[in-house]
């Protein structure tokens, strides 16, 4: 049986947090620890400069900081140089090449009607280039690694779509099936796919949200959780029940409890029948604050070792180098500018 290559990416925005988690980075611990047999080891970037994009309209803390905090976030959670390949986007310019060749494959108009960009455009006064061709990178970054399966959260559907029209546009144009065409790869839990902010729950959850309380970090501490979940916004029912209809703030946070625990949503109801929303927000925290325990402390010990950080990222960027090299000389043939084989 053929192997399928799996690749992802995460922004260094920040620490990643119970979305992350729960959409897409199970997943990826899932596919590095050697559950799918089939799949070659997978390949998880970092994706710096698709931070860029947010970067120079709002500066956080330093992007150096946050790219440490995410590769040692990743390690936190089992993920390693013996499971998984893990780089820095920046690293490997062939990202940059392929960018600049896929350009050429997809139509400005077509790009301007991505749901991100619409909804990001409207937050800026004058929204540069840089987020109108994001999806372009993307579309590198998975392409460069002709990979096959992308694992995922549901707000990226769009953009692995748009990945497989550029692949097929460019296989077509140099008849050639140097590009698989990539398939999103979305948790088997349609409750993991979104998860909503915690203030504002027809919103997902966002690092980007100025309102840190709409979202629980990994690694946050547990009076931080304590406090998060508390004040998360719930209606002025107070009973323990699930509607995500009519009761978007409580179905979320029952969403997560489902995810960390794996009970149902009647079991929940029911081990909380006649228990007061603020008093299930307490045990919820409770339960949070004992899951991410270890990850907590994991993430600590390894984010005091900078050079291991860095060793470990610069072990990925040597793995992932010779792949994109790769490609890119195969690109380079295909388009003229080296001689074809
Ligand atoms: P980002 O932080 O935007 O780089 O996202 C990293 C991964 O987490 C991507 O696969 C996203 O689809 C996924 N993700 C981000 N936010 C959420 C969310 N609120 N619910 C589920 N998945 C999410
Ligand atoms: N756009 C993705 C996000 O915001 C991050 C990303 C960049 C990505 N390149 C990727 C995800 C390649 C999957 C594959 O979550």
């Amino acid at each position: 049986m053929l192997t399928k290559r799996v690749f992802s990416g995460i922004q260094p925005t920040g620490i990643p947090h119970l979305g992350n988690y729960f959409g897409a980075l199970v997943q990826w611990t899932e596919l590095a620890r050697g559950r799918h047999k089939h799949f070659e080891r997978p390949i998880f970037a970092i994706v710096d400069v698709h931070a860029y994009t947010s970067r120079f309209v709002k500066f956080g803390r330093p992007l150096y900081t946050s790219i440490l905090d995410t590769a040692a976030s990743l390690l936190a959670i089992g993920l390693g140089p013996e499971n998984c390949i893990l780089f820095r986007q920046s690293d490997i310019l062939e990202h940059y090449y392929l960018d600049n060749v896929l350009d050429n494959f997809v139509t400005t108009a077509r790009l301007a009607r991505m749901t991100q960009y619409r909804e990001k455009m409207g937050e800026q006064e004058s929204p540069a280039n840089g987020l109108l061709t994001y999806p372009v990178l993307q579309a590198a970054d998975i392409l460069l690694y002709r990979s096959n399966l992308v694992p995922v959260g549901e707000d990226q559907r769009q953009h692995i779509e748009l990945t497989r029209d550029i692949a097929r546009k460019f296989n077509e144009t140099t008849q050639s099936r140097l590009f698989p065409e990539p398939e999103a790869l979305l948790s088997g839990s349609l409750h993991a796919r979104r998860i909503k902010s915690l203030r504002e729950p027809a919103r997902k959850m966002s690092k980007s949200d100025l309102d840190n309380k709409s979202f629980i970090e990994l690694v946050e501490e547990p009076e931080v959780i304590l406090e998060k979940v508390k004040k998360a916004k719930t209606d002025c029912e107070s009973r323990v029940f699930y509607d995500a209809e009519k009761r978007p703030g409580i179905s979320n946070l029952m969403r997560i409890h489902h995810l960390a625990t794996g009970q149902s949503f009647e079991d929940i109801e029911h081990e909380f029948a006649g228990v007061e929303s603020s008093k299930y927000k307490l045990a919820l925290a409770e339960i949070l604050i004992d899951k991410f325990r270890p990850v907590r402390e994991e993430f600590k010990r390894i984010r005091a070792d900078r050079a291991y950080l860095e060793a470990t990222l610069a072990a990925g960027r040597e793995q992932a180098g010779p792949l994109a090299a790769e490609t890119v000389l195969e690109v380079k043939r295909l388009l003229g500018s080296l001689e074809a084989r």
